[in-house]
């Protein structure tokens, strides 16, 4: 029986999912540190869990820089207590044709979206091994199932998640840690609004929701929930799994 206040991580916890994610962890009863690039965003989430009784901590860092990331942790585990769920949420979107893409912008994009997740998993798993028990969840992108044009660098990153995914399940199970991995179709946040807006899929975005079985975008709370259930105390048979959140798309 746990008797102790689990706490969790929300990388990218200032916006969109991370920050329906973060909602989601800390009203289940987990301590959150929303950890975010954006600062003021980061207050805002934590001030809100905070506000309607839960306990939660803002800090900002871009993930891609080791040292940050470094600093954010031991900040999180002096103030919060060992890190026990680890949501790997903080991602950038870019949409180039390959032929354009450029090395900063390649390097930007595996930067933040696979090497960042390396450097924050990195740091928290030792505490996850002293407690002998943890939760990594990866958020990866359909994207990286079935392709998608102008995101060759973006969707690279994404299926390097699902990889490591699968390969640190298999080192960590033994430890009584279990790594998953969600892929979240087009949910319905900052990052799709901005896609939309700048018309960026080059089709209607009706008709590409009305492609879907479940036609209509995706909301952030829907895999909130797909999160929470990873990290809960009942799957701790369940690892290396990859769970799709995209009504239905074909993958
Ligand atoms: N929205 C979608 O349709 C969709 C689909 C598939 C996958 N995803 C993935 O889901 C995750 C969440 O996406 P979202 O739609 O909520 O995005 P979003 O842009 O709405 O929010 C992302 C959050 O991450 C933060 N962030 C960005 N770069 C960071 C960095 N270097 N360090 C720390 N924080 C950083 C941002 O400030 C923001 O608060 C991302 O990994 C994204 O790639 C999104």
């Amino acid at each position: 029986m746990q008797t102790q206040q689990r706490v969790a991580l929300v990388t990218g916890g200032g916006a969109g999912m991370g920050e329906a994610t973060a909602q989601r962890l800390a009203r289940d009863g987990l301590a959150v540190a929303v950890l975010d690039i954006n600062q003021e965003n980061a207050r805002q989430v934590a001030a809100a869990i905070t506000a309607s009784g839960g306990r939660a901590l803002a800090c900002s860092a871009d993930i891609s820089e080791r040292a940050q990331v470094d600093n954010a942790i031991a900040t999180i585990h002096a103030q919060l207590g060992p890190i026990s769920v680890l949501v790997n949420n903080a991602g950038i979107e870019d949409f180039t044709p390959f032929t354009e893409i450029s090395d900063d912008n390649w390097q930007r994009q595996i930067g933040v979206n696979l090497t960042g997740n390396y450097y924050v998993t990195q740091a928290v798993v030792p505490d996850m091994i002293a407690q002998q028990w943890g939760r990594i969840i990866n958020i990866s992108s359909f994207g990286a199932q079935v392709g998608a044009p102008n995101m060759v660098h973006y969707t690279a990153a994404k299926g390097g998640i699902i990889a490591m995914t699968r390969s640190l399940a298999q080192e960590l199970g033994r430890q009584g840690i279990t790594v998953n991995a969600v892929a979240p179709g087009f949910i319905d946040t900052p990052m799709a609004q901005r896609t939309i807006a700048a018309a960026k899929l080059g089709e209607n975005i009706d008709a590409v929701l009305a492609s879907y079985p479940i036609p209509r975008l995706g909301r952030p709370e829907e895999v909130a929930a797909a999160t929470a259930f990873f990290a809960s105390e009942e799957a701790g048979y369940i690892t290396a799994q990859l769970l799709g959140v995209n009504g239905g798309t074909a993958v």
